[in-house]
C-alpha cells in the first residue's frame, strides 16, 4: 500500500475509534476497514466528497450500510473467493473438536495431567463422523467448499439454500435440497451455518427453528453470530436438547456470552475467536484483492469485486 499510495496505514492493527474512522472519512479518497470498523449510515453521512471507495479487507460487508454509501455515490468493495477454503477447513475443523471432543481431550493433558490414568474402553467417547447428516445453510462458495469436505468424511450432505445448485454440482456432491429449513433442520445430524448476515438471516435460526434440531445433533457457525438466535440456542444446550456447538463468531463479538463460555468449560461447546479465514496466505489474498479493487477503480474501471446495494 505504501508503495503504490499515500496510504495512511493501521500498523498497530487495533480497531480505529469512532472520531478516528470519521477524520478518515473526511480526508481519504478510499477507506479500507475491516469487519471490526462499523460503517453505518451515521459515518458515512460524515464522508466528504473526496471519499469515492470503501475498499473493505474482508468477505463479508454486513459491518458496511451499502445502500448508505451507493446513496452517496461511494463504491465499496469487498475481498471474496480467497477466503473461502480457509472458512471450510475451520468448519470441519469445529464438526471434528465437537464430535470428537478434541478441546476437551487436550485441555486434559495441559491443565489436569493426572487425571489420564491411560486407555480405557469408555474414556472420551465422541460422537462418530461418517455416515451421519449434514445440514449446510446457504449453498454458496463457502457452503459447497464445506460440503466438498464433508463428503470426503463420509457425511450425507442436505442443504438449503435460495436455489438449489446446478444438477451437476448436487451430483458431483450427491446433496439434496431441502426448499424447507425447518424440514432440513428436523432430519440433519449437524447444522453448518454458510450464509452471509444480512436482514433476511437475522435470527434465521430462531427460537421457533432450533427447537425442531434432533437431540443428538450439533451447530456449527464460522459465519456471523447474528444468524442464530444465540439466547435461545444457549438454552436448548443447557437444557440437553441438543448436544453441542463448534462457534467461531458471536451476536455480540468480540463480548462472548458467559453462558456459552460456562459450556465449553463443561465440554459441549467448542469456541473459536473468530478466526476461521486467519491464514498468513489468506491474508496476503485479501491484501492484494483490495489493491486491485484499489487501483481497477482508479484506473477508471468497474472493480471485480463490487458490492452491488
Ligand atoms: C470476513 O472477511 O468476512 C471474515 O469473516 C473475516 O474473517
Amino acid at each position: 500500500m505504501r508503495e503504490l499510495f499515500d496510504a495512511e496505514l493501521n500498523i498497530d492493527d487495533c480497531p480505529r475509534s469512532r472520531e478516528e474512522l470519521i477524520a478518515a472519512m473526511k480526508t481519504a479518497d478510499v477507506l479500507v476497514p475491516t469487519v471490526t470498523d462499523r460503517i453505518d449510515a451515521g459515518l458515512i453521512a460524515e464522508a466528504g466528497p473526496q471519499l469515492k471507495l470503501i475498499a473493505s479487507f474482508s468477505n463479508g460487508t454486513d459491518h458496511i450500510d451499502v445502500d448508505a454509501a451507493a446513496k452517496k455515490g461511494i463504491t465499496v468493495t469487498n475481498t471474496p473467493n480467497v477466503l473461502t477454503e480457509d472458512t471450510a477447513d475451520m468448519t470441519l475443523a469445529l464438526i471434528l473438536a465437537v464430535n470428537r471432543r478434541l478441546a476437551e481431550g487436550s485441555r486434559i493433558l495441559t491443565d489436569k495431567p493426572g487425571d489420564w490414568e491411560g486407555w480405557s474402553p469408555t474414556w472420551m467417547l465422541g460422537r462418530r463422523i461418517w455416515g451421519k447428516r449434514i445440514g449446510i445453510v446457504g449453498m454458496g462458495r463457502i457452503g459447497s467448499a464445506v460440503a466438498r469436505r464433508a463428503k470426503a468424511f463420509g457425511l450425507a450432505i442436505h442443504y438449503h439454500n435460495r436455489k438449489p445448485v446446478s444438477p451437476a454440482t448436487e451430483e458431483e456432491l450427491e446433496a439434496t435440497y431441502w426448499d424447507s429449513l425447518d424440514q432440513m433442520l428436523a432430519r440433519v445430524d449437524i447444522v453448518s451455518i454458510n450464509c452471509p448476515s444480512t436482514p433476511a438471516t437475522f435470527h434465521l435460526l430462531s427460537a421457533r427453528r432450533l427447537a425442531l434440531l434432533q437431540p443428538g445433533s450439533i451447530i456449527v457457525n464460522t459465519a456471523r453470530g447474528d444468524i442464530i438466535d444465540e439466547v435461545a440456542m444457549v438454552q436448548l444446550l443447557r437444557d440437553g436438547k441438543i448436544a453441542g456447538a463448534g462457534l467461531d463468531v458471536y451476536q455480540n463479538e468480540p463480548a462472548v456470552n458467559p453462558k456459552l463460555v460456562k459450556l465449553a468449560r463443561e465440554g459441549r461447546v467448542v469456541l473459536l475467536p473468530h478466526m476461521g479465514s486467519a491464514t498468513i496466505e489468506g491474508r496476503i489474498d485479501m491484501g492484494d484483492k483490495v489493491i486491485i479493487n484499489i487501483r481497477t477503480y482508479f484506473d477508471g474501471h468497474r472493480p471485480p469485486n463490487r458490492v452491488l446495494p
